[in-house]
């Protein structure tokens, strides 16, 4: 009986180191981030909701050699914003062929807001549907009544059609209007972005509405929802007005750095301004982060220089910007900017990078650390 007994606290307390040891004490950026499970994270493109007494993290599931959709949009929680469990497939692919979200669709930079007024969960992501590249360039969103879903695919499409920028004047659409769309233009050249600026794409897309791709969602103080996606050939970026139930676009929305080509949009609010962090457009590979500022989530957005500091700050430490966690409370990591380091020949093998948002001269600034520990 005794020896039985010594059998099992000897168990016992293997099993309490085990657990122990797989309990993670710090953020390391770029580095494999284990779940509690030991298994690496596997939420890319990814924002993070707070909920209950609860962090909860969606992002894309990755496979291991295909950017394809096979899975659909994980999701992880956790109380310290280090300890990741897993908890399920939030959003899944369908086995329906005819479904938008059918396997081997694309589903890039999921983002979840809470809607307190309906009190549903709602996502919204950028879809690409299965064999048709990256064209469709649509903003699709799924809810839930549950922060872990299962959540139910509602839409998908392009967007704000047959509506204008609601900061144009009629001089301003006189001028779009009066763009020749006859006038055979090379794509990328000087010419070329210069018109996207002028809103060349804006004004091609007028009717059927306009592309969405990379993209996160922002919920401001007095509750109304924004989705900022890159927009107009991924030349502009457009910031638009979401419904109450945040379900669908009021049609109210701004162009924000016409013709500059910006993605990877993630976006905060500190002391009445908003900040933003994008990246330019190379593809799967890093480049210099790029940030501006308003003192209105309509603008007039002003263009600052990259806020990253450290070693390869001028690739975004070989990474590209997802979302900006608020962590109200704490001092130190107030906002925390997440990027993603993606590896596109083993994209299940991409990397996070965590880091705190600090000032300098009243301006963000994302210095790298090598580990750091988040006060939640
Ligand atoms: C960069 C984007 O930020 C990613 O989300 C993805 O769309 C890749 N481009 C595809 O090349």
């Amino acid at each position: 009986m005794k020896s039985r007994f010594t059998a099992f606290c000897c168990a016992a307390l293997a099993a309490c180191s085990l657990l122990a040891c797989n309990r993670l004490s710090e953020i390391q950026p770029g580095a494999i981030w284990p779940d509690t499970e030991g298994r690496h994270i596997n939420a890319h493109g990814g924002g993070v909701l707070r909920y209950g007494d609860a962090w909860w993290w969606f992002g894309e599931h990755k496979a291991d050699s295909t950017n394809k959709a096979l899975v659909g949009v994980t999701c992880y929680r956790s109380k310290d914003l280090i300890n990741w469990k897993y908890e399920g497939v939030a959003l899944a692919v369908s086995e329906d062929p005819d479904s938008p979200i059918t396997r081997e669709c694309v589903i890039e930079r999921p983002k979840v807001i809470y809607n307190e007024k309906t009190g549903k969960f709602v996502m919204w992501f950028h879809l690409e549907h299965k064999g048709h590249g990256y064209k469709k360039a649509h903003a699709a969103v799924a809810v839930a009544d549950n922060v872990t879903g299962p959540y139910s695919f509602v839409r998908c499409g392009r967007v704000n059609a047959g509506k204008w920028p609601c900061d144009w004047s009629e001089a301003d659409i006189e001028a779009v209007q009066a763009i020749n769309m006859n006038l055979p233009i090379k794509a990328k050249t000087p010419e070329w972005i210069e018109e996207s600026a002028k809103g060349r794409f804006l004004r091609r897309d007028f009717e059927g509405g306009q592309m969405a791709r990379d993209q996160t969602v922002f919920v401001d103080d007095d509750g109304k929802a924004y989705h900022i996606f890159s927009s107009e050939e991924n030349m502009t970026l457009h910031i638009a007005e979401l419904s109450d139930d945040y379900l669908t676009h009021t049609g109210r929305y701004v162009r924000v750095a016409p013709g500059d080509n910006n993605e990877a949009p993630a976006i905060f609010k500190k002391d009445g301004t908003y900040w933003m962090i994008t990246s330019g457009c190379t593809g799967w590979k890093p480049n210099k982060a790029r940030m501006f500022s308003a003192p209105h989530i309509f603008g007039p957005w002003t263009k600052h220089d990259n806020p990253c500091v450290g070693p390869d700050a001028d690739l975004t430490f070989q990474g590209q910007s997802t979302y900006i966690l608020p962590v109200p409370g704490s001092e130190e990591n107030e906002f925390i900017f997440m990027a993603d380091i993606w590896r596109p020949k083993h994209p299940i093998d991409g990397r996070y990078i965590w880091l705190p948002i600090t000032w300098k001269d009243g301006k963000p600034v994302v210095q790298w650390q090598d580990r750091w520990k988040p006060k939640t």
